[in-house]
């Protein structure tokens, strides 16, 4: 069963809202990237897995779909909310969709970009899982 959801800490008063994420205590590794995607159109990106990255997604602003699979479940979590983020520590295969005009998607990573990192077709990834017994549900 896939149950990556989490939600953090948010401190609200008449101003607004602050939410913190510190290294050890919200996000159990030490950050190496920060992206974001923006300005989406509807259309869907990632369509990846990795074989060994750990990520924490959060929808900063507007929202976003994203479906994670491990090869047997798929979940797909409705990312709407700055308090709410997505746990990723192991491959498993995602699809983002239905953006709104004004999502920010931001992702943290624990590694620096490497394109030989990815696995790029569905099919490979349960070749992946088949051949890394470690990961398989
Ligand atoms: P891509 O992997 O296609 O995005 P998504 O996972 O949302 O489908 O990345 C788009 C482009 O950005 C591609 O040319 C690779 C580049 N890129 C980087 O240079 N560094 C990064 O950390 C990421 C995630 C992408």
């Amino acid at each position: 069963m896939i149950d990556n959801l989490k939600r953090l800490k948010t401190f609200t008063d008449e101003r607004g809202s602050l939410i913190s994420i510190e290294v050890g205590n919200e996000i159990p590794f030490i950050v190496k990237r920060l992206y974001y995607i923006f300005n989406t159109k509807n259309l869907p990106r990632g369509f990846h897995a990795h074989k060994n990255l750990e990520q924490m997604l959060i929808c900063v602003s507007g929202s976003c779909d994203i479906k994670l699979d491990d090869g047997i479940n798929s979940k797909v979590y409705k990312l709407n909310d700055p308090s709410k983020y997505l746990y990723i520590n192991k491959p498993l295969w995602r699809e983002i969709y239905n953006f709104s005009k004004d999502c920010c998607l931001i992702v943290l990573a624990n590694e620096l970009y490497d394109k030989n990192d990815y696995i790029n077709s569905y099919e490979e990834y349960i070749q992946f899982l088949e051949e890394n017994n470690e990961y398989k549900s």
